[in-house]
């Protein structure tokens, strides 16, 4: 029988997981398909029924259901747990639904699938600490990444993180972030910061910014954010959102299929779509 995937959210129509579904099913020959459903807030608990009543083998979640989902699954992957938010649900074996949380992992192989795995040793500044800042720091220590500091403007909320992490971690204010820029190797910019105006505003100065840095943004639209655009200017390698984006789905695919899908086969799609960004 044909197996169906779908993406909710709210909105859900700049979504572009179908199209990257779409294109990863197609090159495999697989009988499937994945379809975009816009399911608002008040309507969550009754259209995750009506997925796993009609048999859906497996969906993505995105803004605003990532948390509030969690109630209606049957069980939930650790990596989900830590989180505290699931973005792909998995039809089991025995028809049970399974919550899992591909992003942060995403990211951090698309950071190696651009850089290489020789940089786990090195000092990592995540910067800010929402919900994709957790999930990255877990995935990176999960994947053996030793030197984590966490900057936020709220450095309560960045302790909370280092906190439950494994190794340990530091948390900083923005200020002195900025401050003692030079000494990371690594920065990843996960906040929202200015993402909503057209005014956009770097979360902290980059002045300090050592010209040998990795420099990721998790944003993917613009794929030259602000912020990678001043990286760059100082010589820095910069790593764009896309391929978190890429990977967070490939991660969701392999769960449900068994398969890792080829990036590259999505790539250009996506590109042509973010085009002139
Ligand atoms: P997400 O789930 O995408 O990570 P989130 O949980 O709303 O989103 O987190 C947004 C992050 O962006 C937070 O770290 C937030 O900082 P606070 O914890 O202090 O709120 C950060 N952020 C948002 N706007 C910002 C701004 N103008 N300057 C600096 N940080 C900002």
């Amino acid at each position: 029988m044909r197996s169906w995937y779908a993406v909710i959210g709210d909105p859900i129509e700049h979504s572009m997981s179908p199209l990257m579904h779409n294109a990863w099913m197609a090159e495999e020959n697989r009988d499937a398909s994945y379809i975009p459903v816009h399911v608002l807030p008040e309507n969550l608990e009754q259209s995750v029924v009506a997925l796993k009543t009609l048999g859906c083998s497996g969906w993505n979640i995105t803004i605003p259901h990532k948390e509030k989902i969690i109630p209606y699954l049957d069980e939930l992957d650790e990596s989900a747990q830590k989180m505290g938010a699931v973005n792909t649900v998995v039809k089991q074996l025995d028809g049970t639904y399974k919550g899992y949380n591909t992003d942060g992992l995403g990211f951090v192989r698309s950071l190696e699938k651009e850089v290489g795995n020789g940089h786990r040793n090195k000092r990592v500044l995540v910067i800010g600490a929402g919900g994709a800042a957790r999930g990255i720091a877990f995935a990176l220590v999960a994947t053996g990444y030793t030197h984590i500091t966490i900057a936020n403007r709220t450095v309560s909320k960045a302790k909370v993180i280092c906190a439950e992490l494994d190794i340990e971690a530091k948390a900083i204010s923005l200020n002195e972030a900025a401050e003692q820029l030079e000494q990371f190797e690594i920065l990843v910019q996960t906040t929202s910061a200015g993402l909503n105006n057209s005014e956009f505003t770097l979360p902290f100065s980059m002045k300090q910014l050592s010209t040998t840095a990795i420099v990721a943004d998790i944003v993917y639209n613009p794929l030259m954010t602000p912020f990678l655009k001043e990286a760059k200017k100082k010589g820095a390698t910069v790593v764009t959102g896309l391929g978190m984006f890429i990977h967070q789905g490939a991660l969701a695919y392999s769960y449900w299929t068994g398969t890792y899908p080829k990036a590259e086969v999505v790539s250009d799609l996506l590109l042509e779509q973010l085009g002139g960004n």
